[in-house]
């Protein structure tokens, strides 16, 4: 049950289910600082499931999750939303801006609920939209940008609080070839910049080919995966 030596996010025996389908079976997980992970497996095999308990978002039947020495289950649901806006940025696969908002403002969004002046906030969201290659779209609202230009937002939002973790589910599964492969490449050159973990869920084999290392979970249990080099 211990946390592997220097893990910054470690999971072991997480059982998880929704009435009879039995979500998660027995999985285990380990991130450290600066490593990307990819979490493989069919569809409806756990991944966003598992994520989602990494996260604390969804807390587990049984089993341990621990964050930088901390077991979540010790924490209140007060203290788990303050470290996912703290700690976690989150990409899913349909960006989930705020149409309303410009996409500065969606990416200055997260430093403003954190208590960041407009300015102060703006100025750091445009830092991370040229790192991402779309600071040319500051002005425009979502509705009026391409799929794999909101998802570069989406990243840039994420990154915004200078998270130790990325959690991204399926961030490019709404994407063509071409884009997909851009959002990548400035994902995790982005976010080994900070030497943030990426816990990158996927069913996609080129889109885990930019991993470190992947695990693959099958019926809600996970292993990990030789990779042929
Ligand atoms: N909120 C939920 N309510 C009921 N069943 C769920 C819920 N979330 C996931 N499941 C079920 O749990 C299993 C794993 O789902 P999920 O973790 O979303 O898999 P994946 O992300 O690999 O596609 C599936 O059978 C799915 O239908
Ligand atoms: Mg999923």
């Amino acid at each position: 049950m211990n946390a592997p030596a220097g893990s910054l996010l470690s999971a072991d025996q997480l059982r998880k289910a929704y009435g009879p389908t039995v979500a998660l079976d027995g999985a285990a997980f380990s991130i450290h600082s600066g490593e990307v992970v990819a979490v493989m497996g069919p569809s409806g095999s756990g991944k966003s499931t598992l994520l989602h308990c990494l996260a604390g978002i969804v807390p587990p039947d049984s089993g341990s999750i621990t964050y930088d020495g901390r077991e979540l289950a010790t924490m209140s649901d007060a203290e788990r939303s303050a470290l996912r806006r703290s700690d976690f940025g989150f990409v899913f696969q349909f960006g989930q801006l705020v149409p309303e908002l410009t996409c500065v403002e969606n990416v200055a969004l997260p430093l403003r609920l954190n208590g960041t002046s407009r300015k102060q906030a703006e100025r750091a969201a445009l830092g991370w939209m040229e790192r991402l290659e779309v600071d040319d779209l500051k002005g425009k609202r979502p509705g009026e940008v391409s799929g794999g230009q909101g998802q570069r937002v989406a990243v840039a939002r994420a990154l915004v609080t200078e998270p130790r973790v990325l959690f991204a589910d399926e961030p490019t599964g709404a994407l063509d070839s071409l884009n997909g492969e851009r959002v990548m490449v400035l994902l995790t050159d982005a976010a080994r910049s900070t030497n943030a973990a990426v816990v990158l869920v996927t069913h996609e084999a080129r889109v885990a080919a930019y991993s470190d290392r992947e695990i693959v979970v099958r019926d809600g249990r996970s292993r990990d995966m030789e990779r042929a080099v």
